[in-house]
């Protein structure tokens, strides 16, 4: 029998059904609630609130789980792909053979940028924020692939996801490259996703950047621990776009936006200059616990802390070994990561962080590794974004293959004016 929950407001009595998720997870379905009573309910940050059924991400944030299409995170570092993962957030299972070489075929044959795109790069300034570039030149796609404004079956869905997966590196790349007055470097249709991406950014003319395959892991496996989180902030606001009816270029460069802020996607910046403060004697690891506890102080233990996880994020524990791994790969040794080893000792015997269930999450280590690829900081969320791109996409199809899917429309408290008369200018 169905559970249900009671709700008694006043004189009325409604009884709301509970939904239970694949994971026993039970939320009460108020979606007659406004209908049935006038109620509506007040959950500003959406903190207890589920806005959609999703089978592409589960995350059990107190045991610190987290499982893409029911594949637990761990078990894709052996032998990290991240397009096989792209392919298995997006489609609902692990590709074939032949699917995952028909869509590497795919995403080679769109790595370039029409050329229309890339002049735009020299009229923006050398400075400007890689994340505005990104998110414009997204939107801009739809521009030279009108087709893609209405979206047709599934292969011409698979066409648009591979372009964008392919096309996202290229123009990070060619940012990076403006930035530094460099010459662009074309894709190399000879080079696997990752490399490509590393040769676009790092090579010289007449020397391509030398990849190793530890250097290609390294980066599949952070694209892939971002790739996607069920609904945080971006992907909400993909989806919000996207419930619409917006294309899913515009969905995705409004998701770039929202990644870009310091308490989401912009936090593996934040991490990196609280280090390199730290390194440079700006203060010390116990001044930077003592100003993230004050609450006078805006400063926070960037990279710590999660609205979901109450454990330590899965991602972080990945990263944490990680770090070891590559840098003594690549023989680099990067006074950061002691700093930030030392930050989570301090933090995690302090009260303050025990008993907020504060703990490192994905973004504490991530620019560690990042660092030591030569990717600079101010390249970090972007790196992200490229990671995170087939959760947007998988997560903008699931809404737009629900049938029952509608127009995200939240309601509000209004606390404003009540009925008041004009005033002409004259009189006030
Ligand atoms: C990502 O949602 C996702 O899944 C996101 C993400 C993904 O993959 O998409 O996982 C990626 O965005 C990771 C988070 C990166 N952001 C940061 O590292 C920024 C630092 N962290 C905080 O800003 C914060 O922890 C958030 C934003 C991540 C979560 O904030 P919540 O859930 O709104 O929690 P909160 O701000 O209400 O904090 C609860 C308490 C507060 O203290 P009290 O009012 O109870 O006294 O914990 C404190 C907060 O002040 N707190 C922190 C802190 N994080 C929370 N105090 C100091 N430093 C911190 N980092």
């Amino acid at each position: 029998m169905p559970e249900k929950a009671l709700l008694c407001f006043g004189d009325q009595q409604i009884e709301l059904p509970v939904l239970v998720g694949a994971e026993g997870e039970k939320s009460v379905d108020i979606s007659r609630l406004r209908d049935a009573t006038g109620l509506t309910t007040y959950d500003p940050s959406l903190s207890n609130t589920a806005v959609c059924k999703s089978a592409i991400t589960f995350i059990d944030g107190d045991e610190g789980i987290l499982r893409y299409r029911g594949i637990p995170i761990e078990q894709f570092t052996d032998r990290p792909n991240f397009i096989e993962v792209a392919w298995l957030l997006i489609f609902g299972r692990l590709p074939k053979k032949d699917e995952l070489d028909r869509f590497s075929q795919r995403l080679t044959l769109n790595e370039l940028l029409h050329e229309g795109m890339k002049h735009q790069f020299q009229h923006i300034p050398a400075d400007a924020p890689p994340m505005a570039l990104l998110s414009a030149t997204l939107s801009n796609l739809v521009c030279y692939h009108p087709q893609f404004l209405a979206l047709g079956d599934d292969e011409s869905f698979e066409e648009m996801a591979a372009r964008l997966i392919s096309k996202v590196r290229t123009i990070a790349a060619f940012s990076y490259r403006r930035s530094l007055g460099l010459p662009f470097n074309y894709p190399n249709p000879n080079l696997r996703y990752c490399a490509n991406f590393l040769h676009m950014m790092f090579s010289i003319p007449y020397q391509q950047y030398s990849i190793t395959r530890e250097i290609e892991d390294a980066l599949n496996l952070i694209f892939i621990l971002h790739a996607d989180h069920e609904q945080n902030c971006s992907t909400s606001t993909a989806r919000v776009v996207g419930s619409s009816r917006a294309n899913l270029f515009a969905s995705c460069a409004s998701a770039v936006c929202a990644l870009w802020g310091p308490l989401h996607g912009g936090a593996n910046v934040e991490v990196v200059e609280m280090l390199d403060r730290i390194h440079h004697g700006g203060m010390s690891p116990e001044d930077c616990i003592k100003a993230a506890k004050d609450k006078a102080n805006p400063f926070k233990l960037f990279g710590f802390g999660h609205r979901i996880y109450k454990n330590y994020d899965p991602r972080a524990k990945i990263l944490k070994v990680a770090c070891d791994r590559v840098l003594s790969q690549m023989k680099v040794k990067d006074p950061l990561l002691d700093i930030a080893r030392k930050l989570e000792e301090l933090a995690l015997a302090d009260p303050y962080f025990v008993e907020r269930k504060l703990y490192p999450n994905v973004d504490f280590y991530s620019g560690i590794i990042l660092r030591s690829l030569g990717i600079p900081t101010n390249m970090f969320t972007v790196c992200f974004a490229i990671g995170r791109l087939p959760g947007w996409i998988a997560q903008w199809k699931e809404q737009h293959d629900d049938p029952t899917s509608k127009i995200l429309r939240p309601r509000q408290v209004y606390i404003g004016n009540t009925i008041q008369d004009y005033v002409p200018i004259e009189k006030r």
